[in-house]
């Protein structure tokens, strides 16, 4: 299949395929010394377009400090709920994951991808059952351009992976940070319960957010960033996603139709609202798109934790919580099992893709797919509103 692109004619699976094999990721580019952005990243201009704010307000997003939850809950339950209802995004400032752990895993993930590249290389691979694996983000649509970026990711089923399924690059750094992003996920369960009216341990009790699937990410410093992206624009499929940046920026949300840059605050984190959420909260709280521009400097380094249901829980029925539901408030979506999920979310990716075995169903920083309209996908059949 031969594409357009701002670069002229190109045979993108060819490119592709040569791109893949080198095993070598973006990285690999730009130690080979690239200067100019190979075609495949090319990002077509209506991608790349920013909507700025025309009245000049810069707007920021939220901050939640959960410093004195004790006596404070009530009142950083309600910021939560107004957050994730209006924003989808914030940031949580005091939320006891040590700054040295923090900065500890983001030095990890640097050694992890600046190892030589023939020891990365073992981790290379596009094998969905592979709990830990480095790929980069080549595009499972066919046509669609690769993005700036590469991804070390590790599966924590049930919260649970063996240390030795570890690279020892980053093995302790990792650990360390997850038993952290563990603890503070029971806390954010509990207070999006509460945020949603329901008892503190709801969530957790329906075990929606038992696995998580942390991606390492690397964006090498770009050669010509204004034609591409480390991330496109997406949506975070899963229940929770809690996120640390380097100090580099370039994380973008898309806020009221405008891009809204996220600059990084050391020591905080991130906490976004998946589709997941969304469709459990029946669109109470919002899952929100987001992206990451490619830039001259670098590397960034971030690091995403991207919470998903145990595997007993993705054995079950979700749908919009019952006692959300009312006749003024009727269900949104339908129920539908976790695997229906992820398999609709590869079938519509595979109705257009040649390499869909390229990309991890279960791994939502891959499902960065514009075409995954998120949210459509499980109208519920007798919602009024949508006949
Ligand atoms: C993602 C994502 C943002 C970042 O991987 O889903 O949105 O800052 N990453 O790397
Ligand atoms: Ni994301």
């Amino acid at each position: 299949m031969v594409v357009s692109s701002n670069n002229g004619h190109y045979d993108w699976a060819k490119e592709v395929k040569e791109f893949d094999e080198t095993k070598a990721g973006v990285k690999g580019l730009v130690d080979a010394g690239v200067t100019k952005l190979p075609r495949l990243f090319v990002h077509p201009p209506e991608s790349l377009q920013s909507r700025p704010k025309l009245d000049g307000v810069p707007l920021d997003l939220p901050t939640i400090d959960l410093q004195g939850l004790g006596a404070r809950r009530s009142e950083v339950v309600e910021e939560i709920r107004k957050a994730a209802q209006e924003w989808g995004f914030f940031r949580i400032v005091n939320h006891g994951v040590p700054l040295q752990t923090m900065d500890a895993m983001l030095e990890a993930v640097k050694r992890f991808h600046e190892q030589p590249t023939e020891e990365k290389m073992a981790w290379y691979s596009s094998d969905v059952r592979k709990m830990v694996k480095l790929n980069s983000s080549l595009p499972s649509r066919e046509n669609d351009p690769a993005s700036w970026r590469d991804i070390l990711s590790c599966n924590f089923s049930d919260d649970q992976l063996q240390p030795e399924d570890l690279p020892s690059a980053c093995r302790k750094e990792l650990q360390q940070y997850v038993k952290y992003m563990i603890e503070l996920r029971e806390i954010m369960a509990e207070l999006l319960s509460e945020a949603l009216g329901l008892p503190s341990d709801y969530l957790s009790n329906i075990e929606c957010m038992k696995s998580e699937a942390v991606a390492c990410l690397y964006y090498p410093k770009c050669p010509e960033p204004e034609k591409t992206l480390g991330t496109p624009k997406h949506a975070d499929t899963t229940f929770l996603t809690l996120l640390m940046q380097d100090s580099t920026g370039g994380l973008q949300i898309l806020h009221d139709d405008h891009w809204i840059d996220v600059p990084p605050v050391h020591g905080a984190l991130i906490a976004n609202i998946g589709d997941l959420m969304q469709i459990i909260s029946n669109d109470k709280f919002i899952s929100v798109e987001h992206r990451v521009v490619a830039q001259p400097v670098g590397p960034r380094i971030s690091v995403a934790c991207f919470f998903t249901p145990s595997l007993k829980a993705g054995a079950k029925p979700f749908g919009p919580i019952k006692e959300l539901l009312s006749d003024e408030n009727p269900a949104v979506y339908r129920e539908f099992m976790f695997r229906e999920y992820t398999n609709t979310t590869n079938k519509r990716r595979e109705s257009r893709v040649g390499i869909a075995s390229l990309q991890d169903s279960m791994n939502c920083s891959l499902i960065l797919l514009e075409f995954v309209t998120h949210l459509l996908i499980f109208p519920c059949q007798c919602n009024k509103n949508m006949l």
